[in-house]
């Protein structure tokens, strides 16, 4: 698609969506960070490990629309390889945007760095791709990029996290990360109140400070926390990795010693780096023991610790949504305006005796009971 037809589609669908109310207003902008060594397109700083075919498709090798026969070109600044949801994600996308349907993708993984992250949407103009996709590691500091984005004319695609300090991209793709953190903190209180437990002193390993998933997550279980009048004892980030999640909860070990009941992790990886360490420090975890452990993404390896009676209950965070940005580009490309915001649907797991009736803002959640078939076909 050239370039003018795609700034016209742009600047249409822009106007269409503030019309309609859709769009948050725009914060101030805010100032890219200035391209240093540590700042470099992430296919030279940090290598993905799972995938990134990032130097095939970079411009220096592919760069003319002649080498991609015709395809759509589609720059993907991926969040990183830190979990096995982001492993799932990165998959989706590189089975979606394949050269056999009829995509030329360029798949940088940023590992974990947000100025490597912008440097890689930089590289993407550069290669005057047709289409961006940001999956924003945290959810500010992206108005001068976006702006430069469309200033040349290129539509950005928001997937998974959100960006909250600007509005100059078609649509954002993604779960409701705040009614996963009220639906894990509903959930607990009707457990709670169907196992008598009357005193609930909370531990939570936070995601990546200001990345979207954190922030829905953190906020939406406090909540219902600050309602029930329940204790949080502490909060510290794991940076949603398993490392981070061990040593996070080594140290809660040491400094809550028998004071708590319930951990948080705001990922399963911190989850099973929280069990290594409650292991080693001799605290049970799981129905029926010292602590009720409440994970969220619902990947196999997760759903296989609830079967297994290790986490008490799992909120998942859907993957998935690649074929629904494709859809966007779809509509983008026939001239469409998509919807600015689209959800991708989750489930809430556990196993059957910690089943509970809870509802989030009045509506009633359904849980799903984890068994052999259930794994077998989760992500
Ligand atoms: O943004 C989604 C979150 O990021 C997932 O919960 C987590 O596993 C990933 O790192």
């Amino acid at each position: 698609m050239k370039k003018k037809v795609l700034a016209a589609i742009l600047a249409a669908s822009m106007v269409a969506l503030t019309a309609c109310g859709a769009a948050a207003p725009a914060a101030p902008a805010a100032e890219a960070p200035a391209a240093t060594e540590e700042a470099a397109p992430a296919e030279e700083a940090a290598p993905a490990e799972e995938a990134a075919p990032a130097e095939e498709a970079s411009a220096e090798e592919a760069p003319a629309e002649e080498a991609a026969g015709g395809a759509i070109k589609v720059g993907f600044a991926q969040v990183g390889h830190e979990s096995d949801w982001r492993t799932a994600s990165t998959k989706s996308c590189q089975d979606v945007f394949s050269a056999e349907n009829g995509y030329d993708l360029s798949f940088v993984d940023c590992d974990n760095d947000e100025a490597a992250q912008k440097e890689a949407v930089r590289s993407f103009i550069e290669q005057g791709v047709d289409y961006i996709i940001i999956d924003p590691i945290i959810a500010t500091g992206w108005d001068t990029v976006l702006t430069e984005c469309e200033d040349a004319g290129i539509p950005v695609i928001v997937i998974d996290r959100t960006i909250d300090d600007s509005d100059k991209y078609v649509s954002w793709v993604g779960s409701d990360f705040l009614t996963e953190g009220k639906a894990a903190g509903e959930w607990l209180k009707a457990y709670a109140d169907a196992q008598g437990i009357k005193e609930i002193n909370a531990l939570i390993i936070q995601g990546t400070i200001g990345s979207s998933a954190q922030i829905g997550r953190t906020d939406g279980f406090n909540e219902v926390a600050k309602r029930e009048g329940w204790t949080v004892l502490d909060q510290q980030t794991g940076d949603f990795t398993e490392a981070g999640g061990q040593e996070v909860m080594e140290s809660f070990c040491k400094s809550y010693a028998g004071k708590f009941n319930v951990v948080v992790c705001e990922n399963d990886n911190e989850a099973f780096g929280a069990m290594t360490a409650m292991d080693n420090a001799g605290v049970t975890y799981g129905p029926g023991n010292d602590v009720i452990l409440i994970s969220y993404d619902a990947c196999t390896a997760g759903l296989k610790d609830v079967k297994a009676g290790k986490i008490t209950a799992d909120f998942e965070c859907n993957p998935l949504a690649a074929p629904t940005v494709e859809g966007v580009i779809k509509q983008l490309e026939a001239g469409e305006t998509p919807e600015k915001q689209i959800l991708v649907p989750d489930n809430w797991y556990a196993l059957k005796d910690q089943i509970v009736d809870f509802s989030v803002d009045g509506n009633a959640q359904k849980m799903i009971e984890v068994t052999d078939e259930v794994i077998e076909a989760q992500y």
